[in-house]
């Protein structure tokens, strides 16, 4: 495979089966499908295990991932890896990724300040994502935010109203959205953290339910 094909071609390759996280990784370093990679420090694709009962979905890199290299390292990926052990859900079987791999950020004094995608960033980012979920199989997607959620299920999704729910898109494993972790890091009080976090553990409380009750998929590739 040539490492000038475009996103596209490689969703479809994922689609036939042939080609892996791996491959769509070392693909999408190279990427220029938008202008973030102008801005961030490196691509930051997914990671986890080869066969992900559950693949996370966030927004994008923030500043730590974009210097490590890596999806949620930072205090929104504590959160969740908590959140996840809490409910039950085995973090080694959980893959992460986000909606946009390259972190969009501005100048700040020294600090540099997470930006939020845009649409237009977002779809060029969205053949990646499906390429990931493509070759990945998981049992089911779990989106972290709006970003994600409207990602896979279109602009008109609306996490605050179907969080927690099983939705279903062309293509896509089963997928469940929720809020961000971070929202839960920018809750104004105590009280209103302590709620919000309830709240998420209670969903991700139902994808650990989903998955005790599905099937693993059996006809997974080697
Ligand atoms: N927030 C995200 O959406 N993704 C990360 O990888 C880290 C923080």
């Amino acid at each position: 495979m040539t490492a000038t094909r475009q996103p596209a071609a490689w969703l479809e390759s994922a689609r036939r089966g042939q080609t892996t996280a791996a491959d769509l990784r070392a693909a999408a370093e190279r990427c220029r499908a938008c202008d973030l990679w102008r801005r961030g420090t490196q691509t930051v694709f997914g990671e986890g295990p080869a066969r992900p009962r559950v693949v996370c979905v966030g927004e994008q890199p923030g500043d730590r991932e974009d210097r490590a290299g890596r999806p949620f390292v930072g205090p929104a990926g504590r959160l969740l890896d908590e959140a996840l052990e809490r409910v039950g859900i085995a973090r080694d079987g959980v893959w992460v990724t986000n909606a946009v791999k390259h972190f969009k950020w501005k100048e700040r004094g020294k600090r540099r300040i997470h930006e939020k995608p845009s649409p237009n960033e977002v779809r060029a980012c969205r053949p990646w994502l499906l390429a990931e979920i493509a070759a990945l199989q998981p049992d089911l997607v779990v989106c972290l935010g709006a970003t994600a959620a409207q990602s896979l299920l279109g602009p008109r999704f609306r996490v605050t109203k179907d969080r927690g729910r099983v939705v279903g898109a062309p293509g896509l494993p089963p997928i469940v959205a929720t809020v961000h972790p971070s929202s839960l890091l920018r809750a104004p009080d105590a009280a209103t953290r302590r709620r919000e976090r309830a709240r998420f553990e209670a969903d991700l409380r139902g994808v650990a339910s989903l998955l005790q009750k599905a099937p693993r998929r059996a006809a997974r590739r080697a």
